[in-house]
């Protein structure tokens, strides 16, 4: 634009008005580009917001400009790339839940016991906040500059937003202050208001595009765009309340680090303060909840988290969530609808599911057209334990009912209870299916010989001839937990697996694609729905999956009940996957010493060893795995802790210990990548002996083991008191 005043808006005709227009979108675009992206600003603030109004005002006089080359499409930067990834040094970890004041009284009781706190101590103290319902955002500063900004993803790898989180008025892209560390990741929740929220769907609505289902969908969708100006043009806020990587803390409370955050220049929760125990930490609790409606964005619940950093590092973590806080959430919502059908959705494992399709309801905010009805026993009206769990007679759930609908955070929705004065007189009791209704197969409630009792749940007996099973196990191969195939979605696996040309039948066929369509001539490319460029894209990235690291292929094969946890437990533990194979082969008779090493992996408990064994005793599973090994060769994982000077050993705690409990030794020195062991053998490689220290030390003398006390163990293990593993998040 000149200096001088452009004319009037009015006075412009069509044509010159469509030609600046067009003008400026590109000014705009380019400036973008050069801001979002490049990180190299080509106009200044004013100047680009004035180009900015100039042309929403040439928008206004001239509507049909805007379906030419809508704003947030032209003037964004276009997408470099795909988001990076981003490998979190410390790993972005959840929370475990409470749901009731008795749950929040047993976490309180459980920090103090694993303290050591006696009974007539007090102690320690907790933070409460509000837990805000968004999506969590790890910010990196070096030297006060925003570096980085990564999503969660899987915890220990998330998606590169920085162009993104730049965008955001309250990220500081310097911080303030004397105080600030070299190295400080910042972590906290992005999140939208109720009335930005409302806003934002409504532009949705206008454009013809999909509103979103709530203020955290819409934060999310906003923040991983690949276009930044969507971002920009959506008012995200944040609220900054943990953190990752920051070797020099600037407080030893979690408390101090918080304040220090705002003096910053970060917004952090003003709802946030100090208590002494749980009647202090419920009163919050109620206090929060007495304003939940008023705040202007959404919360689900309130966080509690131990107050004094050395504790926080003393009490660690178990599995991905840190023994040192919790998140208590707010009660489920509840809402009213019909039951217009059920249907069986089959699982991956066989498992046959009920779903229950609703007339649409509004369940706190979330339109909900489907909610689950768990198993047979549930629809018939009956527990686990063959208890009446609905107090109607009948109690059973029928087509046709009205019923209530129950939705708690990120849980599924579930069919609670049932209006019998409602209930159609044709309604008929609904009869489980007792075969499969995708192969026939017959449908079975197998007979658990550890408890005793029969499954709850009807599976399909079909197995590889049933389709439905393949076909989820490849769409859980895939997924984003697991391999993370982009492009290969639940609807191309699906493709895939029907096509006759190219068939995906197991995970192998799907390193062979490439292959076989340029075999077939190129056959992929005249499909519905895939260009030459999405092939070639889809090729790329399941190339990009030869090498998968061992816990998420591990975790890909969906062998049942080994989840993510067990997976990357298992994944450290053997480190290689053909060591895991031959150690789960040899583990099938149960006196060999491959047995007694499985089960004594913490953590992995005896149902999990059992399906591992039934698993890899599957002639077809061992050649379904030698194929895909042809294929892909996974990656060891880091070791837990390679640094730390006990890693890879094995140790041994004895006598009485002073300083921690039992149970913090043992999980400090696996944190530590140590593995504990109950006895001294000749493999032992130290042993940790306080007073009273008997038959173990007279052990170490006779394999020659290192032998030192409590003190010397706190002197190998924490070089500094609030050095590294300090940290909330
Ligand atoms: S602390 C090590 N504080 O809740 C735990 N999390 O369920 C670090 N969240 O992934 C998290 N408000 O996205 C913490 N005040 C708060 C929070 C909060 C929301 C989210 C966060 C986390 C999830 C865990």
């Amino acid at each position: 634009m000149s200096e001088t005043e452009p004319p009037p808006v009015a006075e412009l005709t069509k044509r010159r008005a469509r030609a600046e227009h067009r003008a400026l979108a590109q000014e705009i675009a380019a400036a973008n580009d050069a801001y979002f992206r490049d990180d190299r600003p080509i106009l200044d603030d004013a100047a680009y917001d004035a180009r900015r109004r100039r042309l929403v005002a040439l928008e206004e006089a001239h509507p049909e400009l805007r379906d030419e080359q809508p704003v947030s499409e032209a003037v964004g930067a276009k997408p470099s790339s795909k988001f990076a990834r981003i490998r979190h040094r410390a790993p972005m970890l959840s929370l475990g839940n409470a749901f009731s004041d008795e749950d929040v009284s047993d976490f309180v009781q459980r920090v103090r016991s694993f303290l050591g706190i006696r009974a007539e101590m007090e102690g320690p103290a907790f933070t409460a906040e509000p837990k805000i319902d968004g999506l969590s955002l790890s910010l990196r500063y070096e030297n006060g500059a925003l570096v980085h900004a990564a999503t969660r993803g899987d915890g220990e790898e998330g998606e590169d937003v920085t162009a993104n989180a730049r965008t955001i008025a309250e990220i500081p892209d310097r911080l303030a202050g004397d105080d600030v560390p070299a190295i400080a990741e910042v972590r906290g929740e992005v999140y939208l208001g109720h009335a930005d929220f409302a806003g934002i769907n409504e532009r949705q609505r206008a454009k013809g595009a999909p509103e979103f289902a709530n203020p955290r969908n819409a934060a999310a969708g906003s923040l991983r765009q690949l276009d930044v100006s969507i971002t920009a043009s959506r008012p995200l806020r944040f609220f900054a309340y943990a953190w990752g990587e920051m070797p020099a803390l600037p407080a030893a409370t979690q408390s101090g680090v918080v304040a220090a955050f705002a003096r910053w220049g970060f917004r952090v929760n003003p709802l946030t303060t100090t208590c002494a125990g749980v009647e202090a930490l419920l009163a919050h609790y109620r206090l929060i909840e007495s304003q939940r409606a008023t705040l202007g964005y959404d919360i689900d619940g309130v966080v509690y988290k131990v107050d004094d950093l050395s504790l926080q590092s003393r009490l660690g973590f178990v599995s991905r969530a840190p023994r040192w806080a919790i998140a208590h959430k707010f009660p489920a919502e509840l809402a009213t609808t019909v039951l217009e059908a059920i249907d069986i959705q089959v699982g991956r494992t066989g498992a046959l599911s009920p779903v229950a399709r609703l007339k649409p309801v509004t369940v706190g905010g979330v339109v909900v057209t489907n909610a689950t009805l768990h198993n047979e026993d549930y629809i018939r009206g009956f527990d686990s334990k063959g208890e009446r769990i609905r107090s109607g007679e009948p109690p059973d759930i029928r087509v046709g009912d009205t019923v209530t609908v129950k939705r708690a955070g990120d849980v599924i929705p579930r069919v609670e209870a049932v209006d019998l004065d409602k209930r159609p007189a044709d309604a008929a009791p609904y009869v489980f299916p007792k075969t499969c209704p995708i192969c026939g197969s017959d449908a079975v409630r197998e007979h658990n010989p550890r408890s005793g009792k029969e499954d709850a749940v009807r599976r399909c007996t079909g197995g590889l001839i049933c389709a439905a099973q393949a076909v989820e196990r490849l769409k859980h191969f895939v997924s984003r937990d697991a391999l993370d195939i982009e492009g290969l979605g639940d609807r191309q696996i699906e493709f895939f697996h029907a096509d006759s040309d190219l068939p995906v039948k197991e995970p192998a066929d799907i390193f062979t694609l490439a292959g076989r369509d340029a075999a077939n001539l190129k056959k992929l490319k005249d499909k519905d729905g895939f260009g030459a460029q999405s092939v070639t894209k889809l090729f790329a990235a399941i190339e990009e999956r030869r090498n998968p690291p061992l816990n998420r292929f591990i975790f890909g094969l969906g062998i049942r009940h080994v989840g993510e946890t067990n997976a990357r437990l298992l994944a450290r533990h053997y480190g290689s996957f053909e060591a895991l194979q031959a150690a789960v082969l040899a583990a099938t008779d149960p006196a060999a010493p491959e047995r007694q090493e499985l089960d004594a992996i913490d953590g992995v408990g005896p149902t999990v060893v059992e399906a591992l064994i039934q698993f890899f005793a599957e002639a077809h599973n061992r050649e379904m795995l030698g194929r895909l090994l042809a294929q892909v060769a996974p990656q060891p994982l880091e070791a837990v802790a390679s640094v730390s000077p006990v890693a890879g050993k094995t140790v041994v705690f004895t006598g009485a210990l002073e300083q921690m409990t039992r149970d913090e030794a043992k999980a400090m020195a696996e944190r530590l990548g140590a593995k504990v062991a109950g006895s001294v053998s000749s493999k032992t490689d130290l042993l940790v002996a306080g007073p009273g220290a008997g038959s173990k030390l007279k052990d170490a003398a006779k394999h020659g083991v290192q032998v030192i006390d409590e003190a010397g163990w706190f002197a190998l293990v924490l070089p500094s008191p609030l050095g590294g593993e300090g940290g909330s998040a």
